[in-house]
């Protein structure tokens, strides 16, 4: 790995009376950090709620600089992977560090298109007993937990090679398992997966063509969600792929880490926000209210509503994968939604906002999810269907941080607090007696 780059000198904390001398660690990209590890000597903890500046690893797969806007997945801008390679050939870039070559690549994907990868009998079991109320986020977390039954990877001896073989075996069963909450979702027979269509055909074909029917998906539709996996594959230090890593800290299986990420995701500040989107330009649509309505609505502390699909803890810039995100839709929709009015409002709401003093000087832009619901609307996905393809998307980067811990090692995850609690106490003797 090649962070850090080494000491970038020492910053002085002067706390009551002493001269604290702390290391700075200088990264290749971004900011240096204050190496606070020896404070607790002097009787310090660090106070970052939200963690909205505590570096807590060393990562080399993903870098975010969200003063511009820019994504680079191992060095590589990601608008460029978006336009020119296979979503499994990114999983490989993030998982091992560089591109595969050809022959690397066909290895790769042979691995993960593998038929017998996934115990197809015991999961079909598991969804038939899924409610359609059930949402296919659960269902995700559930199915992926319920892997390690079928873990045999788990007794490979070197922890590299387990995380390689679970997270070929993660990235095989999430395609199958989103088609099936899909088949859940529509009330219709499973579809089968189809192992010489590549990644992301078989996802829509799993996702849409009815069992006995022979009808492939279409080029660009499979080119819009080939695109839309590799711009979700990885974010370095999310809300999910941080909770993904504490997991993984405390030596639990890959797959309860995973299923914990996906939990994490679902959440609407997070993943979830795509779903959330999509509800929100209904209920503009439906309300028949001007869009100043709405924005008062978000500018205002004591509402809850906020606009969704806008903002982000690191990008103060427009999201690079928004940018592309917004010009497939606007492709896309064309093609097979003409006259999508989501789309309108989205496009309207996105110039107010942008010129609302509100949303300049707190420096909110789109973010990824603001248009993706639009295209998986477009491709005729129902809206809860909206962050399980976000998790096959981000599964490439999970795999690619645990294994990252497993070679590098950790020290468990735990971080301190601050108590506000009360002092010691005695519990009344009525209490006591009782
Ligand atoms: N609508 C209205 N106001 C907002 C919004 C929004 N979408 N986002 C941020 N703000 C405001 C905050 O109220 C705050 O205002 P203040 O300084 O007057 O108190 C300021 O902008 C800074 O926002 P924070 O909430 O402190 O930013 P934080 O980094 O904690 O949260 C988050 C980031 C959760 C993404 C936030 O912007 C948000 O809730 N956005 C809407 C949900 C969303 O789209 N989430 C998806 C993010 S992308 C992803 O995770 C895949």
């Amino acid at each position: 790995m090649g962070v850090p780059e080494g000491s970038a000198g020492a910053a002085t904390l002067r706390y009551e009376g002493t001269d604290i001398e702390l290391p700075v660690e200088r990264p290749t990209l971004g900011r240096s950090a204050v190496d606070i590890s020896g404070i607790g000597a002097h009787g310090l903890a660090v106070y970052d709620p939200g963690y909205a500046n505590t570096a807590a690893y060393q990562s080399a797969i993903t870098f975010v600089d969200g003063e511009a806007g820019r994504l680079y997945y191992r060095g590589y801008p990601v608008e460029q992977l978006a336009m020119s390679a296979s979503f499994l050939d990114v999983a490989y870039l993030l998982i091992y560090g560089e591109l595969p070559g050809s022959q690397q690549s066909e290895e790769f994907v042979a691995q993960v298109r593998a038929p017998k990868a996934v115990p197809h009998v015991a999961i079909e079991r598991l969804f038939d007993w899924f409610p359609e109320s059930m949402h296919p986020m659960a269902m995700l977390a559930t199915a992926t937990e319920a892997l390690t039954a079928y873990a045999e990877e788990d007794s490979a001896a070197d922890p590299g090679a387990k995380v390689e073989a679970a997270g070929v075996r993660l990235l095989s069963a999430l395609p199958i398992f989103t088609g099936y909450a899909m088949s859940v979702v529509r009330g219709l027979p499973r579809g089968r997966s189809n192992r010489s269509l590549d990644y992301a055909e078989d996802l829509l074909q799993l996702c849409f063509t009815i069992p006995g029917s022979d009808h492939l998906p279409d080029n660009a539709t499979a080119r819009a969600l080939n695109t839309l996996l590799i711009l979700h594959a990885d974010h370095e230090l999310n809300c999910s792929t941080a909770t993904l890593r504490l997991v993984a800290s405390s030596g639990a299986s890959f797959y309860s880490g995973v299923s914990a990420a996906i939990n994490a995701l679902w959440g609407p500040l997070h993943g979830g926000a795509n779903q959330a989107v999509i509800r929100m330009l209904q209920e503009i649509k439906d309300s028949g209210k001007p869009l100043s309505y709405f924005l008062e609505r978000a500018r205002d502390k004591m509402d809850p509503f906020r606009l969704m699909g806008f903002g982000h803890r690191v990008y103060k810039n427009y999201d690079a994968r928004a940018k592309v995100i917004r010009q497939v839709a606007l492709d896309l929709v064309e093609k097979l939604a003409p006259a999508d009015p989501l789309l309108e409002i989205a496009l309207r709401l996105e110039e107010v906002a942008l010129a609302d003093e509100y949303f300049i000087s707190r420096r909110l832009y789109p973010n990824v999810d603001f248009y993706s619901g639009i295209i998986y609307r477009a491709i005729g996905f129902p809206d809860e269907m909206f962050t399980p393809l976000f998790v096959v998307g981000r599964s490439a980067g999970w795999v690619a941080h645990w294994l990252e811990m497993a070679t590098e090692g950790s020290r468990i995850g735990r971080p301190t607090q601050l108590y506000v609690g009360p002092v010691e106490r005695s519990v009344p003797k009525a209490a006591t007696t009782a």
